[in-house]
């Protein structure tokens, strides 16, 4: 190996490597090139190789080519990458272009459960007249969900409730909100004004107007001078904050141990408006709770002198309330957690 044969071998290898550099396909092929003429066991060092076997003056000579053969090919990789590499990103951008004036993808909002919702506006109606929410256990005793609300073991009116009991010492699942008038009386002093709103259970077959859970809203008034009068007024308002200014209602007689006297509230039907048709069994009316002036017995249990306080109580089945308001004729849509009823009120 002499100095002019080595001398054409770097010339050589320095054409190829810069043609190649030029005429890469991509940045890949530059790094493929960049090894195998650059890199440790590239051809570049393996020409060096034979520098060994040259005369001691020649080797600066060769060694001076070689560096100038390394800094030509290295210019011409960075110049290509350069080049390819900026057509590589713009490709790159191009394809994955995101187009952000694209419409979003609707987000489901959740809504109240319309039991909720309902209950919500009952105690918002309610409010405006000075009521306040309080909650009693959905467990109760027997003496605080019948015998104190004038109801004692065997009385023919348990009939009314069929009950659920529990197996814990003669505890029940409440079957009407009625019990928290008393937990009421016995924390408050007169004047008072309650509303209880709470989930109920009785042992029902379940069908299109029957459930074994449902959901109740109780009201109490108790002052000096309560009447009935203040509770017909009070009744008045209310239907017509739910079901529009001018329904017309009307009290009938009814029954309840824990009421003296005991009347049904109702409204005058919103299908027909009184003409009577199937929605309201061709009354013209519709019954939406169970109210009464508090039985003095009540008043006495519940630690408040009936001498001198009276009151008024009422309680309604939310379900029903909201079924008028929203025109749902199957009970059991607002126990089956399905998002079509569900998402269909705002
Ligand atoms: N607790 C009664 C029921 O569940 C409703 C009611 C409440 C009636 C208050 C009168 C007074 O049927």
């Amino acid at each position: 190996m002499d100095l002019a044969q080595l001398t054409s071998d770097l010339q050589a290898l320095r054409g190829r490597a810069v043609d190649a550099a030029a005429t890469a396909a991509d940045t890949a092929a530059l790094e493929e090139l960049d090894i195998s003429v650059l890199g440790k066991k590239g051809e570049l060092t393996a020409v060096l190789r034979g520098i060994g076997a040259l005369p001691a003056e020649d080797r600066p000579k060769v060694g001076a080519i070689a560096n100038d053969v390394r800094m030509a090919v290295e210019a011409a990789l960075a110049a290509s990458r350069t080049r390819l590499g900026g057509a590589e990103m713009a490709a790159r951008l191009a394809a994955e272009a995101v187009d952000v004036t694209t419409p979003g993808r609707p987000v489901r909002r959740g809504s109240l459960h319309p039991i909720v919702e309902t209950a919500r506006e009952i105690a918002r109606v309610f409010a405006q007249f000075g009521f306040q929410v309080y909650e009693g256990p959905e467990i109760e005793d027997d003496v605080t969900n019948f015998q104190m609300l004038n109801i004692p073991p065997d009385h023919p009116a348990r009939d009314l409730w069929d009950t659920l009991y529990l197996d814990l010492d003669g505890r029940l699942l409440r079957t009407h909100t009625s019990p928290g008038q008393i937990r009421v009386m016995h924390k408050e002093q007169p004047p008072i004004r309650a509303l209880l709103p709470g989930r109920c259970f009785r042992y029902e077959a379940v069908d299109a107007s029957h459930a074994s859970e449902f959901f109740q809203v109780e009201g109490l008034m108790i002052d000096e001078g309560t009447s009935m009068a203040d509770l017909k007024g009070l009744l008045d308002q209310f239907a017509h904050a739910m079901f529009g200014e001018g329904r017309a209602t009307r009290f009938r007689p009814g029954y309840y141990p824990f009421t003296e006297p005991s009347v049904a509230f109702d409204i005058l039907c919103v299908i027909c408006n009184g003409e009577k048709c199937p929605a309201c069994s061709r009354t013209g009316w519709m019954t939406i709770l169970g109210a009464g002036m508090v039985h003095p017995v009540v008043l006495r249990y519940g630690g408040i002198d009936p001498e001198r306080y009276q009151g008024f109580a009422f309680g309604m089945g939310v379900e029903r309330i909201a079924n008028l308001r929203h025109h749902v004729i199957d009970l059991r849509a607002y126990m089956e957690d399905d998002l079509r009823f569900l998402g269909g009120f705002r």
